[in-house]
């Protein structure tokens, strides 16, 4: 059964149970009006038959009592006999008109009146009165049933418009639904990243609202994966090609066994060094990235000096800057006292980092390293940040830095060197909490680039 059979059928049911019970108080408050009509009814007759025999009795008229008798039985059916009994002085008789014939004995009621002359009290009527309380229950039973009958029809007229008003709220709520379904089973043939335009302000907005979300991220995953793969194949395929292409040159090179230009030589060795190195860097960057993943990113701290790994890391690149026309330099003071880390992945993040900066800075540009100290919660901090004065980024990629394989647009765009694969920051990020520090950072397109982070202080 359907959501919506199921809403509209328990909305209609709901309905008929609510229409019923109000049906049945209103039948049963008008049969107890009805039953106070019918005994208004008895007492009207009565009063209507005493009044005719004083008007009689003051007009010494016996017959008019008579016809007015016969008149009233027309009038009130209930009336089903009227027993006068005259009493003067000396002269005694009684008159029957009608009978209880037609009713059952036991539902005709009798009151007896009797009236005097107001002029002559010596004379004087008895009347007997025989009301048949039966034709007073029929009546109420025949109208109760019209009532019934009428109200029947109404309720039947108010089931089929709540019906119809159900089918149409139930559809209206789950319309939303059915087009989810839809588009979830899209998703599910491959079609990642379609929307869903449903706005209210209700569950069912946020579920789609939700939905929207999901489907959206399962597209960026799935572009960020096809990234990843097609960056690891660059990754893995540019260092292999050239290394192949310099043992090609080298072999091209050698006489009996030795090499006839040992300078150029050494210069095919080197670069052939450099490649396996960019090799071994990159899968020790996948290999980091598992040991994230698998919440295994150890780091054993002791203290150590930051500004000595500083020096090292602008020492190690110093060449690729000057290549590039960029200045590298470290603002880091020599003084500064020791902080708890772990040299090795200490220098992993400033590696990456400081890379990262000579990749995005153009020629004439520089990156710096500098750091300030600052205290929280009783504990003091050194924020080391890594600056330059590059590229910079768009604030869309800024957003979602810090994740598995994401590149900002400005590593589409041509830059020195290997394009890398968006799993540098991903490390910096573990590392620096790993040592109970956070990462930050500040960046403008076209005006450059500061990311920094914080380590304890011994
Ligand atoms: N100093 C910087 N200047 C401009 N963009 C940067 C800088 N550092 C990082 N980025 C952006 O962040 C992205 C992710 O960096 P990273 O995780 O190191 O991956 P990768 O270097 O392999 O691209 C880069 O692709 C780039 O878009
Ligand atoms: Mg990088």
């Amino acid at each position: 059964m359907t959501i919506r059979s199921k809403l509209t059928l328990s909305v209609t049911l709901l309905f008929a149970a609510a229409l019923g019970t109000l049906g049945l108080v209103f039948v049963r408050l008008e049969r107890v009006q009805l039953e106070k009509q019918a005994e208004e009814d008895a007492r009207i007759i009565a009063s209507t038959v005493d009044r005719a025999a004083r008007d009689a009795l003051v007009q010494r008229d016996d017959l008019l009592l008579l016809s007015y008798v016969k008149f009233l039985q027309k009038q009130f059916p209930a009336l089903s006999y009227v027993e006068v009994s005259w009493m003067d002085a000396g002269r005694a008789r009684t008159h029957r008109i009608g009978t209880s014939a037609g009713a059952a004995p036991s539902t005709v009621m009798e009151h007896t009146l009797r009236v005097k002359d107001p002029t002559s009290p010596d004379r004087q009527v008895q009347l007997d009165i025989g009301i048949d309380q039966g034709y007073f229950h029929d009546e109420v039973d025949k109208q109760i049933g019209r009532i019934g009958r009428d109200l029947a029809r109404l309720f039947g007229i108010a089931l089929i418009a709540a019906a119809l008003f159900s089918d149409w709220f139930a559809r209206k709520l789950t319309r939303p639904l059915a087009a989810l379904s839809e588009v979830a089973g899209e998703i599910g043939r491959g079609k990642l990243g379609v929307r869903l335009e449903w706005k209210s302000n209700d569950e069912v907005g946020a579920l789609v609202e939700g939905f929207n979300r999901m489907s959206q991220r399962l597209e960026e995953l799935d572009m960020m994966k096809k990234d990843f793969v097609s960056a690891v194949t660059h990754e893995l395929r540019s260092p292999l090609g050239a290394i192949e292409s310099f043992l090609a040159l080298m072999q091209g090179k050698m006489v009996g066994g030795r090499p006839t230009d040992p300078v150029q030589f050494q210069t095919y060795f080197d670069r052939i060094r450099a490649n396996v190195t960019r090799l071994t860097g990159f899968i020790n960057d996948l290999l980091d990235v598992a040991k994230i993943e698998r919440g295994k990113m150890e780091c054993s701290l002791r203290p150590m000096r930051i500004q000595e790994v500083a020096s090292e890391v602008v020492q190690f690149f110093e060449a690729k800057a000057k290549e590039q026309g960029v200045t590298l330099l470290t603002r880091l003071d020599a003084n500064l006292s020791p902080v708890s880390g772990d040299p090795e992945r200490l220098r992993q993040v400033l590696v990456n980092l400081v890379s990262n900066s000579i990749k995005f800075t153009p020629q004439g540009g520089s990156v710096w390293i500098s750091g300030e100290q600052y205290r929280e919660a009783g504990a003091r901090f050194l924020e080391v940040s890594v600056v330059d004065n590059g590229r910079g980024m768009e604030p869309d990629d800024l957003k979602k830095l810090f994740e598995k394989f994401a590149q900002g647009k400005n590593a589409e765009a041509r830059i020195s060197g290997p394009r890398g694969t968006g799993l540098g920051l991903v490390i910096v990020k573990s590392i620096v909490e790993a040592h109970g520090g956070k990462v930050g950072v500040k960046s403008q397109p076209g005006k450059g680039t500061q990311f920094q982070f914080s380590v304890k202080m011994t």
